[in-house]
């Protein structure tokens, strides 16, 4: 009969014991650089031009379309529970308000210029942020302006661009954070804020972002699919990382307040870059909409436990470097957070 057996004894050396320093659970919140705190979290919000609306969309669990008259009661709910900022997605709904040159993007009546009025009216202490791109209200759903061989005009877009964030810092955003990589747009933003006398008010936010399979549902969410094409002539390729250090150091010196890396879990290495490169500003990521899915999915076959599956993911961006997050869960975080880690 086969009996366990054991080898000599040794004598033990001090530096091989660790578990004395994480034996308690505050010890174990200690031996974190970067804690998760409410303040990190960024919540992206999509707004609809029917007041009214309250859709869920089904590509992403919990998330839904709001009419302005519907979010602001609802993000009430959210501040009470610690929230302290959104980013803002506008989904114009109406027949035919998308055009060649995204108007609606920036239209008074619209749904991004009227929730950031509506937002900062009830809770002027959130920090509003408004997502800066063209794909959302263009009819060929790219981020820009585009030549007829369907390549984005660079010059053209990026006046554009700034023209739309300059409104919406107008309308009373707290940050403007422009997500469509058109090379240039950081400069031309911060001196259209400058010459609006708003640049000393306004946080610029610039994403390095790169080109994949992760935001397809939130281009189901925000209906922004290219209708032909693709992105890659814009967005980075995953494989970039050269030209991700690149646009961080280049959208630095063009007048960046903060840099987020987008997608987030995929893209530690891009992270630990930023954090290199620009850490000197706050460092966001962007958890998108595919890999908030992902987990959901998982979880919901019963591969991963959702709520440790969400803070492990957390815990990543954080050891990579960032120090905010933008992310779906945030909803679930302002709960999670009160009993735990
Ligand atoms: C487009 C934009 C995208 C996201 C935000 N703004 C992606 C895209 O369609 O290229 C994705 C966010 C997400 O997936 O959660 N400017
Ligand atoms: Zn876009």
């Amino acid at each position: 009969v086969h009996k366990a057996e054991y080898l000599e004894e040794h004598e033990t050396q001090i530096s091989s014991i660790l578990s004395g320093g994480y034996a308690h659970p505050l010890s174990r919140q200690w031996q974190q650089k970067n804690r998760l705190t409410k303040d990190m979290f960024i919540y992206p919000l999509f707004v609809t031009d029917d007041p009214e609306e309250e859709t869920p969309i089904s590509s992403l669990p919990g998330q839904k379309r709001w009419g302005v008259n519907k979010l602001v009661p609802y993000v009430d709910s959210l501040v009470k529970k610690g929230l302290r900022s959104v980013i803002l997605f506008g989904v114009p709904m109406k027949e035919g308000v998308k055009d060649l040159e995204g108007t609606a993007a920036d239209d008074p009546e619209g749904p991004v210029i009227q929730a950031t009025k509506a937002l900062k009216k009830a809770f002027p202490d959130l920090f509003v942020m408004c997502d800066v791109c063209l794909c959302e209200y263009t009819s060929h759903g790219h981020c820009g302006v585009l030549r007829e061989d369907g390549t984005v005009i660079r010059d053209t877009t990026v006046r554009r661009l700034a023209a739309v964030a300059v409104n919406y810092a107008k309308a009373g955003a707290d940050c403007v954070a422009p997500s469509d990589m058109i090379d240039g747009r950081i400069h031309d933003i911060k001196k259209g804020l400058l010459k609006a006398g708003l640049a000393h008010n306004v946080m610029v936010m610039s994403y390095t972002k790169f080109s994949g399979n992760l935001y397809g549902p939130f281009r189901e969410a925000a209906c922004s699919a290219p209708s032909h094409g693709d992105r890659k002539r814009y967005q980075l390729p995953a494989g970039g990382r050269g030209l991700a250090r690149r646009a961080l150091a280049r959208d630095l010196a063009e007048g960046a307040d903060a840099v987020i890396v987008k997608p987030s879990t995929f893209y530690l290495d891009i992270v630990v870059d930023a954090a290199e490169i620009c850490k000197d500003v706050p460092i966001a990521t962007y958890q998108v909409s595919g890999e908030y899915a992902m987990i959901h999915a998982a979880a919901e076959k019963g591969v991963v436990d959702l709520e440790v599956m969400a803070f492990e993911a957390a815990y990543g961006n954080l050891r990579a470097g960032a120090n905010l997050l933008i992310s779906y869960f945030t909803p679930d975080f302002l709960e999670w957070l009160d009993h735990h880690h």
